[in-house]
């Protein structure tokens, strides 16, 4: 007999059932019928203790550190596998054959031009303009400019087709918003080149500079990727998946989880961990004063890049970074005190009590913008890069949506705090 949780209301009484994960820890009460059977809603405000789906994408475990992309640890995965394989195994479930693989790479290069028109909208846009702002308005404007991928209700076939559309040229509008900000003329995507190489030769090669690849940042790029490609049900992929509830094209719902990822306290995170450090190293680097300063209760500094919803005992991801960009930084020869302080701040952080209680710990933000500065990515494209890394994960879970038969349109409640109902007074008689 399966497991249930009683709930009672005076005489009234409530059996929900138990649902588990496959992992077995994971344990919910499901409360579907409350509101139908009891009159109440449940209040949980940034929704801590609410699950919103079922999902078979990724497994992760807060207190043990874990983090899983369709069952495989994310450390196998950053060592071993690409990006464009990663995001074959999140979007289909399972790891591409040779063949697969090879097809789904060809598929990339089919779509990685963008509509010549698109380009337009670059030179409208005033050069002060964040490239997380005009990378959701062109995402949002591809559904113009290939109608033939906007349907309400598409086929397994459609969906594949808007999935590697997407992906691939995703890149190439991140390399070309960035190339109009500098004034520099585009550089067109190459066949010859994959997934990694082709993004960096179109951001950084100009006509009188070609961009030589170094297989060192080919590979920290491609790490960088793989860790921020899917991270369950965070604030941008819920996002995607409330838009798309409604049955709003991929697009339109990627569009908006670009906007939730820009914030500071999500993906713009990684933005403003290297301008926090700018600041303390600007004034003096003195490290107790930033941790005072984060504590205080007064005051609204935060130690960005530190503390996550649900790793309560490291970031794996984190983990994995602060390698990647020692390494790196070692095999280019640079010397960036920015790591320094950071690694400071960590390890003052680390045995500081309030952290220490609070369980909180360096995220995957935290060192990865000293990744991002050492290969030559600007400060304002860090949330960009978050984005074209999250993209296979907000298409898998829209995938998983939208092919789910019990999804329904999200839409919370509220528990209402205005005004009683009182009359409306003309304007000439309101004092
Ligand atoms: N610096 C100082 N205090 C903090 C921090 C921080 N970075 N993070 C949390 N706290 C404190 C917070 O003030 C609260 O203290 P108290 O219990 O005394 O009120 C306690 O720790 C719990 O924090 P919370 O804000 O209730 O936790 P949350 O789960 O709502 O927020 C978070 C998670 C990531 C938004 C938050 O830790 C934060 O703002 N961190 C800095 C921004 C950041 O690095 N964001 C990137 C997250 S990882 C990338 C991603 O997937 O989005």
């Amino acid at each position: 007999m399966s497991e249930t949780v009683k709930i009672n209301f005076g005489d009234k009484e409530l059996d929900c059932p138990i649902v588990t994960s496959t992992e077995g820890g994971e344990k919910a009460i499901d409360i579907s019928k409350l509101r139908s059977s009891t009159g109440y809603i449940t209040m949980d405000p940034g929704f801590s203790n609410t699950g919103s789906c079922k999902s078979a994408i990724t497994y992760l475990d807060g207190d043990k550190g874990i983090l899983r992309y369709r069952g495989i640890p994310i450390e196998q995965l950053a060592q071993q596998s690409t990006f464009v394989e990663t995001s074959y195994l999140l979007i289909y479930g399972k790891l591409p054959n040779q063949k697969e693989l090879e097809d789904f790479s060809e598929a990339f290069n089919e779509h990685s031009m963008i509509h010549e028109d698109m380009k337009n909208f670059f030179d409208s846009y005033p050069s002060s303009t964040h490239p997380m702002a005009s990378l959701s308005a062109m995402i949002c404007s591809m559904s113009a400019y290939y109608p033939e991928f906007v349907k309400d209700d598409p086929t397994k076939e459609e969906i594949d087709r808007i999935a590697i559309q997407m992906l691939s040229k995703v890149r190439t509008i991140c390399a070309f918003a960035y190339k109009k900000s500098i004034g520099e003329p585009v550089v067109y995507p190459r066949y010859d080149l994959k997934y990694v190489p082709n993004f960096l030769n179109m951001m950084f090669s100009s006509p009188t500079h070609p961009y030589k690849l170094v297989d060192e940042v080919v590979h920290a790029m491609q790490v960088l990727l793989i860790l921020h490609a899917d991270h369950e049900q965070n604030c941008s992929t819920s996002t995607v998946r409330m838009v798309g509830s409604s049955r709003a094209n991929l697009y339109a719902s990627i569009s908006a989880g670009i906007c939730a990822l820009w914030g500071p306290l999500h993906g713009g995170a990684n933005q403003a961990v290297i301008e926090m450090l700018q600041e303390i190293q600007k004034d003096g680097g003195n490290v107790e004063k930033y941790i005072a300063k984060a504590k205080d209760k007064n005051d609204n500094f935060r130690l960005m890049g530190f503390g996550h919803r649900v790793y309560k005992n490291f970031d794996p991801r984190a983990k994995i970074i602060k390698k990647c960009a020692d390494d790196l930084l070692n095999k280019l020869g640079i010397n960036d005190p920015l790591l320094d302080l950071a690694k400071r701040m960590e390890a003052a952080a680390l045995k500081d009590e309030y952290f220490v209680e609070r369980k909180l710990y360096p995220n995957v933000d935290f060192y990865s913008g000293i990744i991002y500065r050492a290969t030559g990515i600007p400060l304002n494209m860090f949330p960009v890069m978050f984005a074209i890394g999250r993209m296979p994960g907000w298409i898998a879970h829209w995938k998983e949506m939208i092919q789910d038969p019990t999804t329904k349109i999200a839409r919370p409640f509220q528990i209402y705090t205005g005004e009683n109902k009182h009359d409306y007074v003309p304007i000439e008689k309101r004092s």
